[in-house]
């Protein structure tokens, strides 16, 4: 979703920018645009487009300085156009801004503003808070900091901004509300951006702004101050932990294949410190403390949107089993405005490869609100879920790119078997019910590399079926929320139409779609082995087209489908690690030979931080 970066200090500021907005690219964007300062003059250039485009739309000699913001749009109000591209400025030219959210009270101060003889030329929300500070400016004579800090104080909505004004030529004011920003704090320098990319290469040195505060930000310091009592507020400076190599493609043709076969690796992270196969015990540092409340909890609620949702669904499978208590998995969406039973006997999970999904943010607040415990299961290190959340385990899977979630989903139910199992533990559990689970995922690992080795194998099939218009996946039990994650796979990347089901619902409606063109893809494991099976037959006595994936050796799935993947067999709580893997290269290999953007498919943004 929309990008920011700010940047101030001895280099180019064009440079820096421009280099930033092209690291924020995987974020989903349909424009760009840059502001620079210099000799007390704003120069904006914005453009519909990638970067690539704002970069052949500067003219040379201008944006020249070390004062600069730009921005990429993910279009909320407003067609992705020019005009509505940022960074906007206010009618006087004085002061410019890029922001990332919604201001959901753009209305009222845009009537507010056109009572007093101020009319806007985008159709953005962000043009109205622009002209608003201006108007403010103005009326109120108020200096740049006030001038931004009062009409924040006005808004009602999510920001993360960041200002320039004409009259402060070294002077850089950023804020938040509901969406990320962080300060880099370099040597002489400093950076403003809405994740750590476009900050890497020149500090690991971070400081996560919180919920309501401002920086302002000057040659040679910085200083955060909370937006309601104005009051300066002691901000720790926290280092980065991944390397500019792990945001690169390192020889791969996509973010989304390097992330794919990155998932030995990644699950290995997942598990580091973590599991003592000798002595079959699980340790986990973020949720130590709060064992207890857990294991007293009377239910629990997961809660994630998209992929997240997908590894939720399956942690809320594990964790039923392995604690015998009630769990249920939910889209945040949903939850965040339901009335849910939630109190606090309840504990909240939420999970998120982002840490700022708006949707899950909101549920997990709301959440807390009721008084329920709240733990995260989230990839981003600091990032805003993992820091609202009372407690949590990290994922460790390294920045994910690619706009499709791929080892963060791997990773997601990785870590919900470690969970499930430190509790089943505490609890009292039988060894005998967990060794085995702990055994395979000392294996894990070994088992996931095999599977990526053998991705060729899916290959043709993507050749086969690269021009059909509708899939359909199938899978039972823990292979049900599989069959969901194949399928959205396939959708968002590859733009073919999708759906997937528990396979025995299919007799309930989907089975009117099978004919001889339509492939089936069907997920087989040994728990419901034989009912599957028939599943299968009921599709081949149609005409579909059967692929299998399973991790089960038996001849009559060799002679029911057109193709097959096997895979490792291994506990059923973490078989859909195996079982997804083929998913993922077989939308990967269909988006590619579709010669679609899989990195960047259409209307898809990485981190979706509007509801
Ligand atoms: C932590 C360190 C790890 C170190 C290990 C050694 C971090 C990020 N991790 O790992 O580098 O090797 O100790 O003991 O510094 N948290 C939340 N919500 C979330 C996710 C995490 O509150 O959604 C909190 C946890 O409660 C914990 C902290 O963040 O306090 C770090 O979590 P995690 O990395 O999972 O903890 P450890 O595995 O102990
Ligand atoms: O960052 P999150 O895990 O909270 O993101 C949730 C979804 O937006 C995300 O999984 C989305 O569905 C992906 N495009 C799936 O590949």
């Amino acid at each position: 979703m929309c990008g920011i970066v700010g940047y101030l200090g001895n280099k180019s500021a064009k440079d820096v920018v421009i280099k930033g907005l092209k690291r924020l690219e995987y974020r989903g964007y349909d424009s760009a645009g840059i502001s620079t300062l210099q000799n007390n003059k704003l120069e904006i250039t914005k453009t519909q487009g990638k970067v690539s485009d704002l970069i052949a739309e500067i003219s040379t000699g201008t944006h020249t300085g070390g004062l600069g913001i730009g921005h990429t749009r993910w279009a909320t109000h407003g067609i992705p156009d020019n005009k509505n591209a940022h960074p906007h400025s206010d009618n006087s030219g004085k002061f410019t801004l890029v922001h990332n959210g919604i201001i959901e009270n753009y209305q009222s101060l845009k009537q507010l503003l056109s009572d007093n003889g101020i009319t806007c030329k985008t159709d953005t929300d962000t043009e109205v808070l622009v002209q608003f500070m201006g108007y403010l400016h103005q009326k109120e004579k108020l200096d740049f900091i006030d001038t931004v800090r009062l009409a924040l104080n006005q808004v009602v909505g999510a920001y993360g901004i960041v200002v320039l004004c004409e009259d402060y030529p070294d002077m850089l004011i950023a804020a938040r509300l509901g969406s990320p920003l962080l300060l880099g704090i370099g040597k002489d320098e400093f950076f403003v951006a809405s994740d750590s990319s476009p900050i890497i290469e020149y500090t690991r040195n971070i400081i996560f702004l919180d919920e309501g505060e401002l920086a302002v930000i000057t040659q040679d310091q910085y200083e955060v101050r909370n937006l309601s009592g104005n009051e300066i507020v002691t901000k720790e400076i926290e280092e980065i932990e991944y390397n500019l190599d792990e945001i690169e493609k390192g020889g791969y043709d996509h973010f989304m294949l390097k992330e794919i076969n990155e998932q030995a690796y990644t699950i290995s992270e997942a598990l580091r410190g973590r599991v003592n196969s000798e002595e079959s015990t699980v340790t986990l540092g973020g949720i130590y403390d709060w064992i207890q409340q857990i294991l007293d909890a009377k239910h629990i609620y997961i809660t994630a949107c998209g992929t997240s949702w997908h590894a939720s669904l399956i942690g809320s499978y594990i964790l039923e089993e392995l604690l015998n208590i009630p769990v249920k998995a939910e889209y945040a969406s949903e939850f965040r405005y339901r009335e849910t039973a939630v109190n606090s006997d309840s504990v909240v999970i939420c999970v998120s490869q982002s840490g700022e999904t708006a949707d899950t943010l909101a549920a997990i607040r709301k959440a807390r609100e009721q008084g329920a415990l709240t733990l995260g299961i989230v990839n981003v290190v600091g990032s805003s879920i993992a820091r609202e959340t009372h407690c949590g385990v990290y994922i460790h899977a390294g920045p994910e790119i690619g706009v499709a979630s791929t080892k963060a989903f791997t990773g997601q139910v990785t870590i919900f078997n470690l969970i499930g199992i430190l509790l089943a533990q505490k609890k009292g559990c039988n060894l005998e019910k967990i060794k085995p689970i702990i055994d395979d995922l000392d294996a894990l690992p070994g088992l996931v590399q095999s599977v990526l080795d053998q991705g060729n194998e899916v290959f043709p099939i993507a050749e086969d079926f690269m021009d059909v218009e509708n899939f359909l996946y199938l899978g039972r039990g823990y292979q049900f929320p599989v069959a969901l994650e194949g399928a959205l796979k396939l959708k968002e990347i590859s733009y073919i139409h999708a759906e997937g089901y528990p396979a025995a619902e299919m007799k309930h409606g989907p089975i009117a779609l099978i004919d001889d063109d339509m492939p089936v893809v069907f997920v087989v494991t040994a728990r419901g082995y034989n009912k599957i099976v028939s599943n299968i037959q009921e599709v081949r006595a149609r005409g579909g087209k059967i692929i299998i994936i399973t991790s089960e050796e038996n001849a009559e799935l060799q002679e029911y489908s057109d193709h097959i993947i096997q895979v490792p067999d291994v506990s059923h709580c973490l078989q859909a690690v195996l079982t997804t893997i083929p998913l993922q290269m077989l939308a990967y290999h269909m988006a590619v030979l579709k010669g679609c953007d899989v990195d960047m498919p259409r209307n898809l943004a990485k981190s979706v931080t509007v509801e």
